[in-house]
């Protein structure tokens, strides 16, 4: 599995968290910023690795910025993505397995370092479940497509 990430200044501790844990369960990851250094917009970074996803470059994707939200609306608005703002390891679960959610964003102002990183690895560990799913997924991507 590839995921690409990305934080803005708000998420930048927890982005770089995440960074170690995925190097200790051997994933390969596109790390796309920001330094953390000054302030920045979070869709620049939310689209980009909302993009990276769509592309097929990137299996999956993990949004970080003060609050989730911010990311979590803009990497929606990319065709194809569905995005779960998640701050509880039972939806980090629930939202792979019935949701197929291919982007997770948190909020570094709303969890610590150590929830994230549960969730993270939950979110990561996950297959989705597919059966009485497949077809709800099914279709949010035909509204996307315009085929109601
Ligand atoms: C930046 O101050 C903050 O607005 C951003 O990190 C995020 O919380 C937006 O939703």
């Amino acid at each position: 599995m590839k995921v690409a990430i990305a934080s803005d200044h708000g998420g930048v501790n927890i982005r770089k968290e995440l960074l170690q844990l995925m190097d200790e369960m051997g994933i390969e990851y596109v790390d796309l910023g920001c330094e953390g250094s000054g302030s920045v917009d979070y869709p620049d970074y939310a689209v980009p690795v909302a993009e990276k996803v769509v592309s097929g470059e990137c299996d999956r994707g993990i949004l970080v910025c003060g609050t989730g939200i911010g990311m979590s609306i803009a990497a929606n608005k990319v065709k194809g993505i569905r995005c779960a703002l998640v701050h509880d390891v039972f939806s980090a679960k629930a939202t792979r397995l019935h949701n197929d959610s291919n982007i997770l964003a948190m909020g570094e102002r709303v969890i610590g370092p150590g929830l994230a990183r549960e969730i993270a690895k939950t979110w990561l560990e996950t297959e989705f479940e597919g059966g009485r799913h497949e077809k709800r997924v099914q279709k949010i991507t035909d509204y996307e497509l315009d085929k109601r």
